[in-house]
């Protein structure tokens, strides 16, 4: 049973979805968010009592195949949403229902492949009794067998138990190049466990050591020793996972990055700086497309910055990196940081200084950076940066939060590792008892789909009933700025698929990684992940990333399309980057993102970093816990600041106009530092949200238009924290004639307040110009014994306009105003609607 509570002043919701498993037992526990600045002081609202699920108790599911349905009905909806009432659930512009794709079934095998790790023998002929030693040459025979037997036939290879280190050895570390390299010569293939077995795909190697004790530390704490087996390649060991759970990385201040953050009250990371040094800028080639353009629009011309400051992303291309870019600042990082005195007070005594890393937020918490350190000063206190900062493409001259790792002298806490690459050394402090199995890190990418081109894809691939785990960290490696998002994405994973079609990754369990879980880059057409669980990954789960030649999409269909995320489980994203999501959606067409559970994230459980093609659908997921790091954000965000071509609007013909696309039927809880549920954040437009049951928070429009909201439940939207962030159940922010706030439409919505009976903020709102969403037949609940009120400039004066004389303007036609009722009956309404097909 997993209970989600919501703690507050205001009362308490409850939910409880079914059967979750009996096994998985998630104790909740109340506690309050930390805020990211600690200067801004926390105000006892129901908002700010953020809670927690305590993952100390958290179990890891042990079945694979026969719970999954029971897991996916959990994750879809609370209680008994099902498939049937989706499916009839109808658009307002009459988009046919989305199909779900049959799962294939095993009976599909032409012929079968045994692998089995532990009896075992590659040269046997990979039969049930006398199975292959290793899934690679299970993919040779089988690319043999389909020689003789003819392409279109779909073989399998189906894994006995056990855990299968392709880290061992391995000739490739690339993260878009996995230890399993599938190709066109894969095509019709199904890679699957045995019935229920346990079969785990190893990114690591498993270490065989000989421990000595190195020294003893003043805390009591024993450093122990061992020399790491000569095929180890200590570059690609970044990342130690004992007993199948990441290590730390010796670090200050002491803190686990999996577990504590800065949502915990220990979070690990340190806040005592003194500055942050200045940036140097490097001039970008700038390229502005006049023509086409989004007249009319806030966002209007393609614009880009190549080289210089650029130059630290691989390509070289940043929207960020113009002199001003439209909504923001050019791209520039921190050179450098001087820490407190006290802080850092082993500084002196860091002998390789140059080995360390330095983790910190971007100074606006819209993300965070990771630098090598170049040089230390250790009596200025003064630590200088070398390559890094490409985590997220916004940059700023100044940090936030930030710890320190991989310095030898900071190993002074159970559970920390050090490797000193030079000698071979690894140091280990061990809690109480010294653990048993010690995996490095080798590889980042476990498999890859790679076609050849768009006309020649690879096709019908499954991949099923597996534990992809302890993978290489990539954080250092390559990043790309996708679009006009604030994302800079490294475009490689634990899958990683490009040039691909119909395939589907099902049932698999993707935890303790280095990288992403799915990378789904460039053309991918019909990708179906379902039913899959992500846990304790440094990055982001699903990231869909397409590409463009310039403002030109419509010409070049390298990007995701007809992508099916459904009925996953996602939560521990971002381990280490901030900026990343259960899902990023990034230059793709016409995703579907249904049913997933997603909880306990740094950032957006969802984001959608740009407006190019559109058509994607949201819907039936249920989210908490996010944003619980960084700030300015929702557990749903989406941007729009750079215009691409494409076929969106009308087949055939290049607009820069997209598709709509559509959020409904989501559970969204705006909890930790979430400011909207929603967060259509700069420029973006073309959405139609309906139906969604939104816990402390509004709609939000920022510089964009053509949104549409109906039938939406905002539940306390005025329990928000300060005044930042949505507070009403209608932010309308700064709209302007000719620019942004046309099209807008919010009818028919519930509207509850707990406290200050205001439901809207609208910009420049001034009754002799009214530019304001259409609003009709809208259902407003105050506070009991209070006035509703409703703010715009009357006679140039500000005023406080009740229903009455807010309608005699033309506007809230038929809307209606009632007492808040009772939070049960409040939740009565939102099972009704999530429950109930409303067409
Ligand atoms: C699903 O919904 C349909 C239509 O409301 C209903 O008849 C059916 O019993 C539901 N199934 C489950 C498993 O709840
Ligand atoms: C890896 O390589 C080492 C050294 O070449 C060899 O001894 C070992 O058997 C190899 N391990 C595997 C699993 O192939
Ligand atoms: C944008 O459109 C308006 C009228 O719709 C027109 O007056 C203006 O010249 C246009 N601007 C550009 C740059 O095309
Ligand atoms: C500026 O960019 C050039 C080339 O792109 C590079 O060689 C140089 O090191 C950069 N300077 C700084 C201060 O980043
Ligand atoms: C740092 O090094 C100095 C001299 O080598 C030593 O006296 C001191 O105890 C060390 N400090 C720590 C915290 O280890
Ligand atoms: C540290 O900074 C001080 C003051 O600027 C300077 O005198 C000293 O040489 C620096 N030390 C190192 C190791 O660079
Ligand atoms: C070390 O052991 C103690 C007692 O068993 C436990 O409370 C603590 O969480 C452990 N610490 C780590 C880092 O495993
Ligand atoms: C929109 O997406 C759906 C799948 O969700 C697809 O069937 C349809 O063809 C897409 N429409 C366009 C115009 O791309
Ligand atoms: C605004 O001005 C008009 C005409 O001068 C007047 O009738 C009306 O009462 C004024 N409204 C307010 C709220 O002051
Ligand atoms: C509002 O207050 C009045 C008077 O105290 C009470 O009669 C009524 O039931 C209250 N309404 C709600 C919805 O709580």
């Amino acid at each position: 049973m997993l209970i989600i509570v919501v703690y507050g002043t205001c009362g308490t919701l409850t939910f409880s979805t079914s059967d979750f498993t009996s096994e998985n037992v998630v104790k909740i526990n109340p506690r309050y968010g930390r805020v990211n600045n600690p200067n801004v002081a926390l105000k006892d609202d129901c908002a700010l009592r953020a809670f927690t699920i305590e993952m100390a108790g958290y179990i890891a599911p042990s079945f694979w195949k026969n719970k999954w349905i029971s897991l996916s009905e959990s994750a879809f909806q609370m209680n008994e949403c099902n498939e049937t009432m989706y499916r009839t659930y109808r658009f307002s512009n009459t988009r046919p229902p989305f199909k779900i794709k049959e799962e294939r079934k095993t009976d599909a095998c032409y012929r079968s492949v045994f692998v089995d790790d532990e009896t075992g023998d590659d040269l046997s002929k990979g039969t049930f009794d006398k199975p292959l030693k290793t899934i690679q040459a299970a993919v040779s025979l089988t690319r043999i067998l389909r020689i003789l037997h003819g392409s279109d036939n779909t073989m399998c290879i189906v894994i006995r138990a056990g855990t299968y280190y392709l880290g061992t050895n391995a000739t490739s570390s690339n993260s878009q190049l996995g230890a399993i390299a599938l190709t066109n010569d894969d095509s019709n293939l199904i890679i699957q466990n045995y019935q229920n077995e346990r079969v785990i795909l190893s990114g690591g190697t498993l270490l065989q050591l000989q421990w000595s004790v190195h020294a003893r530390t003043v805390t009591g704490g024993t450093i122990m020793k061992a020399q790491i087996p000569s095929y180890v390649k200590p570059d690609q060991f970044n990342e130690l996972y004992i007993d199948g759970k990441r290590a730390i990385v010796a670090k200050y201040p002491n803190g686990d990055p999996s577990t504590q953050g800065l949502y915990a009250a220990n979070p690990g990371f340190c806040f005592e700086w003194q500055k942050w040094w200045g940036p140097s800028s490097n001039k970008s080639v700038e390229i502005h497309v006049q023509e086409p353009n989004r007249n009319g629009t806030v966002f209007t011309n393609y614009q880009l910055g190549i080289g210089g400051g650029a130059s630290v992303f691989d390509p070289p291309t940043n929207f960020w990196s113009t002199a001003s870019p439209p909504g923001g600042d050019n791209y520039v990082t921190t050179r450098g940081i001087t820490v407190n005195r006290g802080t850092l007070p082993n500084i002196n005594n860091w002998t390789k200084p140059t080995n360390g890393w330095i983790h910190t937020f971007q100074g606006e918490y819209w993300g965070s950076w990771i630098f090598e350190i170049a040089s230390v000063n250790s009596t200025e206190y003064t630590i200088m940066f070398g390559r890094g900062g490409f985590q997220e493409a916004r940059g700023l001259s100044w940090g936030g939060a930030f710890y320190v790792s991989n310095i030898f002298e900071e190993l002074d806490s159970p559970n920390e590792w050090f490797l000193d690459k030079d000698t071979r050394t690894l140091y280990f402090m061990p809690n109480e008892t010294m653990p048993k199995i010690f995996v490095a890190s080798q590889i980042p990418c476990l498999i890859s789909l790679h076609g050849n081109n768009i006309n020649s894809p690879i096709q019908n691939v499954q991949i099923q009933g597996m534990i992809l785990s302890e993978t290489t960290n990539t954080y250092m490696r390559e990043y790309m700025v996708p679009g006009g998002g604030d994302w800079a994405v490294h475009r490689g994973g634990t899958i990683y698929l490009m040039n691909t079609k119909d395939i589907t990754i099902t049932h698999n369990l993707f935890t303790q990684l280095g990288s992403n879980g799915i990378a789904v880059i460039d053309y991918n057409d019909i990708t179906s992940i379902i039913m899959n669980e992500f846990v304790w990954l440094a990055d982001s789960a699903i990231i869909l990333v397409g590409s463009t030649n310039g403002i030109d999409g419509f010409s070049m269909a390298s990007q995701p399309v007809n992508t099916l995320i459904q009925s996953n489980l996602i939560h521990e994203t971002g381990i280490y980057v901030k900026q990343s999501s259960p899902i990023l959606i990034a230059v793709s067409r016409s995703v579907s993102v249904i049913g997933n559970l997603m909880f306990n994230i740094p950032r957006a459980a969802i984001n959608i970093n740009d407006g190019f093609y559109g058509n994607h659908t949201l819907s039936w997921n249920v989210m908490f816990n996010t944003v619980r790091e960084t700030s300015d954000h929702g557990p749903i965000n989406t941007w729009d600041r750079q215009p691409f071509l494409s076929d969106a609007k009308q087949s055939g013909i290049p607009s820069l106009w997209q598709h709509y696309s559509y959020i409904h039927h989501n559970t969204i809880f705006n909890n930790y530092n979430a400011l909207w549920p929603i967060d259509h954040d700069d420029g973006s437009c073309f959405y139609e949200d309906s139906y969604n049951f939104h816990v402390y928070g509004g709609k939000k429009n920022f510089l964009g238009h053509s949104k549409t909201d109906h039938h939406q439940i905002y539940v306390y939207s005025d329990m928000n924290r300060g005044d930042f962030g949505s507070n009403v159940c209608l932010g309308f922010y700064a709209p302007q004639r000719g620019y942004s706030g046309w099209n807008e439409v919010w009818i028919e919505n519930t509207c509850i307040l707990y406290k200050i009976p205001m439901p809207y903020i609208i910009g420049n709102c001034d009754t002799t110009d009214l530019l304001v969403p259409y609003l009709a037949n809208n259902k407003i609940y105050i506070p009991n014994g209070t006035e509703v009120i409703f703010t715009c400039n009357v006679n140039g004066t500000s005023t406080k306009l009740n229903l009455k004389q807010w309608q005699s303007y033309g506007v809230d036609i038929s809307t209606t105003v009632y007492s808040t009722p009772d939070v049960q009956i409040i939740i009565e309404w939102g099972r009704e609607m999530l429950q109930m097909t409303i067409v």
